[in-house]
């Protein structure tokens, strides 16, 4: 990490730094003690202290208790807390060159002697604090109730991730949202506005609404999902970006097919707003607690262990034998401590989550030598940019005390385009990180390869095996590590460590142990409740997993007992039922599911929510209007010609007929036993119960 710039500092930008650290670290002090502390007389105080009012710096408001004896209270304002911020990194870059210069003059480097063998080693750079956005913990406290008047934002998932990043100096140099003039830079040629290099756009998308509700100048509170104040921000820009741009240049295709751009499209705000952050304070996460360390405190558990050298490797997927050899050739190789440093916020979906991954990691750390290596959760939402990740993640790491960086075959990669070609080829990360390397401070540890020679018993560099064609060389893709944990078979012992593998199975059981939803769709009368029931009954005879039954009309009862037929209520309704339905999939058990369902994007919707935990078996229950309403159980056809119930669906309200079930039964003619059968036999040829 290439040292801050060592500004000159002026006397005045002294006198402020003095005044606003004190403030921060003791907000709730006297006027005498503040003036002790700074060595003032409490006229020069007071100057000092009108003059920071005036430049917004600080609020002074009266005393309202009977305390009379403090007849002043005082608070940074987010603007004084970001001008302590870039006054610190100052002060800390001067600090560093004093101290620099004194162990070369106590050393002898400085006159050219020889030096003295010290026991104190210079402090390298990477091991140095980092200026983080952070107030001190008791103005944080009055800020807090400061904030509560600002107009708020809540934050998306995902900008939780960056703010965190944003404060405890992870994204250092950031010292908020990207600026319309930094993020023009960052798009174009990745460097922010004063020329540092900054590869990738972090930017408080917004709504179009809230955006023109605000003013330029306004601060604004930053808000989790539970409402928690996490920080606040100075708005010094709003603009529309040009998505297509950003997706172009960012991610080198305007394809919705990589995660990264479908978000900016169909998630992401249409407005960007920019401007300093001050931080109050970091995200509260109850997971693994132990594990989560802050750029300084990893840089502190560096110097306390002697760590010099810091290779890290970053990951998002369980870690096997081949990456644990890998690692092993990457730490001998630079000589280096190993940092595992895997992604815990948010990463490509579909992944395993997270909490599954670090249960792997920590079986599989027990496997390295001991004191070698650590292991440290990074709470970044990835963005799957490949190169430019690529780079990002070295700042990143760079930030966080490493000193060398691992980076693989098609590193960050978001998988295929939508014309199925890869989005990025497989060493253009490796090509653009070598060429910015220097600037990014980490060293590059080209990932190698590896395969398993089953000969020699041991992992090997594909691309260095000289006798290629005389020996047996065996890998599992992950893709095939997939299918044998659907399918409940053989993980051998030379790909994965027992330990992860009975993780991932306990997190991927076999599909016959999973849960899924069955879900029937067809006209009112076509017969859909009855095989449902029927079907109920056959799996419950079976066993092993609890059954749920979600009919159309006993949904209606229970969950939806205010919702008629519009288009919006039955949306309503069937993403009710999907989202219940998701739950119990979730969970391991069987949802069967009845109700119309007439429209295909409703469908389609609950089909993904589903489909992220288990199988989603759509069967269409083929009864034509016709024998509907021949049959028309229930006298609601006749109603509905009659015109006596409205938007009945088949008379007056559309029935999208599934294009792509998984089964469709014809009922005319058939018995429900056996309609029910069929959807026993579709279960046992997917593998989702046994044969
Ligand atoms: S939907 O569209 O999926 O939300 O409908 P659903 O929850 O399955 O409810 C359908 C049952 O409600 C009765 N009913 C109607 N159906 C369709 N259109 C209109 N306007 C209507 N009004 C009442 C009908 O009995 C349906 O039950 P089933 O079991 O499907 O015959």
């Amino acid at each position: 990490m290439a040292p801050p710039k060592a500004k000159p500092i002026t006397d005045e930008d002294g006198n402020v730094f003095r005044l606003l650290r004190q403030l921060d670290l003791a907000p709730e002090a006297s006027q005498r003690s503040i003036a002790e502390a700074l060595g003032l007389s409490l006229g020069t105080l007071n100057t000092r202290l009108k003059s920071a009012e005036a430049a917004g710096f600080i609020k002074i408001s009266e005393r309202s208790g009977p305390d009379r004896r403090q007849r002043f209270a005082y608070v940074l304002t987010p603007r004084g807390a970001a001008e302590k911020n870039r006054l610190t990194e100052s002060f800390l870059a001067r600090k560093l060159a004093e101290y620099e210069a004194l162990h070369a003059e106590l050393t002898g480097t400085a006159s050219g002697l020889v030096p003295i063998k010290h026991r104190t080693e210079l402090m390298q750079n990477n091991l140095a604090p980092i200026s983080e956005l952070y107030v001190s913990y008791e103005s944080a406290q009055k800020l807090k109730v400061e904030a509560g008047n600002l107009v708020s934002h809540d934050l998306s998932p995902r900008q939780i991730c960056d703010l965190e990043l944003l404060m405890n100096g992870g994204f250092n140099p950031l010292k908020g949202f990207l600026s319309e003039e930094d993020y023009n830079g960052v798009v174009e040629n990745m460097r922010l506005a004063d020329g540092s290099l900054w590869p990738m756009p972090i930017t408080l998308d917004v709504s179009e609404e809230f955006a023109a509700s605000l003013e330029i100048g306004q601060d604004i509170a930053l808000r989790d999902q539970e409402g928690v104040i996490l920080g606040t921000m100075t708005v010094t820009d709003r603009w529309t970006p040009d998505k297509s741009r950003e997706a172009e240049k960012v991610f080198g295709a305007d394809d919705a097919a990589h995660p990264a751009v479908n978000y900016l499209h169909n998630t992401a705000g249409k407005v960007y707003l920019g401007g300093p952050v001050t931080g109050i304070q970091q995200p509260v996460h109850y997971d693994f607690r132990g594990r989560r360390d802050t750029p300084n405190e990893l840089r502190a558990l560096f110097r306390k262990l002697g760590w010099r050298k810091v290779v890290a490797f970053q990951t998002r997927n369980p870690l096997h034998r081949a990456h644990q050899e890998l690692t092993f050739r990457a730490a001998k190789e630079a000589q280096a401590n190993l940092l595992i440093h895997p992604v815990v916020g948010m990463t490509k979906p579909g992944d395993v989550d997270h909490f599954t991954r670090v249960r792997c990691y920590e079986a599989v750390l027990d496997k390295y030598p001991q004191s070698t290596t650590n292991m440290s959760l990074l709470n970044l939402a990835m963005r799957m940019g490949g190169p430019r990740e690529a780079v990002w993640h070295g700042l990143i790491r760079a930030n966080h005390g490493c000193t060398h960086f691992i980076v693989g075959r098609d590193h960050a990669g978001p998988g295929k385009n939508s014309q199925g070609e890869d989005f990025y080829g497989p060493y253009d990360a490796q090509d653009l990180f070598r060429e910015y390397q220097s600037e990014i401070g980490v060293e590059m540890v080209d990932f190698k390869h590896m395969v398993y020679v089953q000969e020699r018993a041991q992992y090997e560099p594909a691309d260095e095996i000289e006798d290629r064609d005389n020996v047996t060389i065996l890998n599992i893709s992950g893709t095939e590590l997939r299918r044998r944990l659907q399918e409940g078979l053989e993980i051998p012992e030379w790909f994965s460590f027992p330990e992860v593998v009975a993780e991932l199975r306990r997190t991927r059981p076999p599909r016959a142990k999973q849960g899924f939803t069955v879900f029937f769709t067809g006209l009112s009368g076509s017969g859909k409740s009855t095989i449902a029931n029927a079907l109920m009954v056959k799996l419950m005879e079976m066993g092993g997993r609890p059954v749920t039954l979600l009919d159309g009309d006993i949904v209606r009862k229970n969950l939806s007992s205010e919702l008629g037929f519009s288009k919006e209520h039955r949306d309503l309704n069937i993403r009710r039922i999907g989202y219940v339905a998701s739950e119990i999939t979730k969970n391991g058990g069987i949802a069967i599911c009845a109700p119309i369902a007439p429209y295909a994007t409703t469908r389609r919707a609950v089909r993904e929510d589903v489909e992220q935990f288990g199988a989603f078996i759509e069967v269409h229950v083929a009864t034509s209007l016709e024998e509907c309403e021949r049959r028309d159980r229930k006298g609601l056809y006749k109603l509905a010609r009659e015109g006596k119930i409205k938007e009945f669906t088949g008379i007056s309200d559309p029935y999208d007929v599934p294009a792509d079930p998984e089964l469709s039964v014809e009922t005319e003619n058939v018995e429900v036993d056996n309609c029910a059968h069929q959807v026993i036999l579709k279960l046992e040829s997917m593998g989702l119960i046994a044969g």
